[in-house]
């Protein structure tokens, strides 16, 4: 049975889950969220959606993405989102969002990661990153190994304060998202390379005199700055913070 594996991530702690599942589930295809919009794959019978929390709960991209999901009837789906401290309630509002369509969320799992928010002071550090990331690599094989049985029901709900704080936290941070990118800058080691608009998810960046330009239309999940090769991209609070990106993760993976 084919699974579609749909991934989005902004600096590869998602896209090292999607992939440690592609390389443990037989006949399973990974697909990048961003190029499914533009042209929506076939129904799968099994579908994965892996991706990080922001603000609380899912990415304004996936849930624009499960309107147009194709799925088998009776389709088999499960996530795994990655989160750096709480996840909130992400899990049960892609429940929601799936039910919206006649889909049910069979099995949901969190894999605590390193932070990419600069507001929030950024990625730990290198020591900590390691740490962090080992742990992560032990609960990715325990969902591994509990995916080879297709579990239903199984959900690592969050405690019920924070399934209730979501519900302020994450429709306020969904509004503030798009136009939440006037404050990217590139400063003068900006060599005008237009990495920052290859890699863009949404296409969220035109190059104008040399320079990138945010158009408004952004998913703040900071490929733009961490994958800066010049340290250009700056936002809130980036300025002499470490990038970040996972290390599994290479800028081709991203720009494939
Ligand atoms: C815009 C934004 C919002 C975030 N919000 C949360 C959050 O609400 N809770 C949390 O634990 N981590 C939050 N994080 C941290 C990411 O979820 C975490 O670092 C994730 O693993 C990044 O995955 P990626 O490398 O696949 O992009 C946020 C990160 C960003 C960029």
């Amino acid at each position: 049975m084919k699974t579609a594996i749909y991934w989005f991530s902004g600096t590869g702690n998602s896209l090292s889950v999607a992939q440690a599942l592609h390389d443990s589930i037989e006949d399973s295809e990974l697909i990048p969220i961003s190029r499914a919009m533009k042209s929506i794959p076939e129904a799968a019978e099994r579908i994965g959606f892996v991706f990080p929390v922001y603000g609380w709960g899912p990415p304004r991209l996936v849930e624009r993405f499960v309107k147009k999901l194709n799925a088998a009837p009776g389709a088999y789906i499960f996530a795994v989102v990655t989160y750096a401290g709480n996840k909130g309630d992400t899990l049960g509002i892609l429940h929601r969002m799936l039910r919206k369509r006649g889909l049910d969320l069979a099995a949901g799992w969190g894999v605590r990661m390193p932070e990419n928010y600069p507001p929030m002071g950024g990625a730990p550090a290198p020591e900590k990153q390691r740490e962090i990331n080992g742990e992560a690599a032990e609960k990715i094989a325990q969902i591994v190994a509990k995916l080879k049985t297709s579990p239903r029901g199984v959900y690592e709900q969050s405690m019920c304060l924070w399934r209730l704080l979501s519900k302020v936290i994450y429709p306020g941070f969904r509004r503030f998202v798009p136009r939440a990118d006037r404050w990217f800058c590139a400063d003068s080691n900006c060599n005008g390379c237009e990495i920052c608009a290859r890699i863009c998810p949404v296409d969220n960046i035109e190059i104008e005199n040399g320079k990138p330009k945010w158009l408004g239309r952004c998913e703040q999940c900071f490929a733009c700055l961490h994958w800066c090769p010049q340290e250009a991209v700056q936002y809130i609070r980036s300025k002499g913070q470490p990038r970040y990106h996972h290390p599994d993760s290479t800028l081709p993976d991203f720009l494939k």
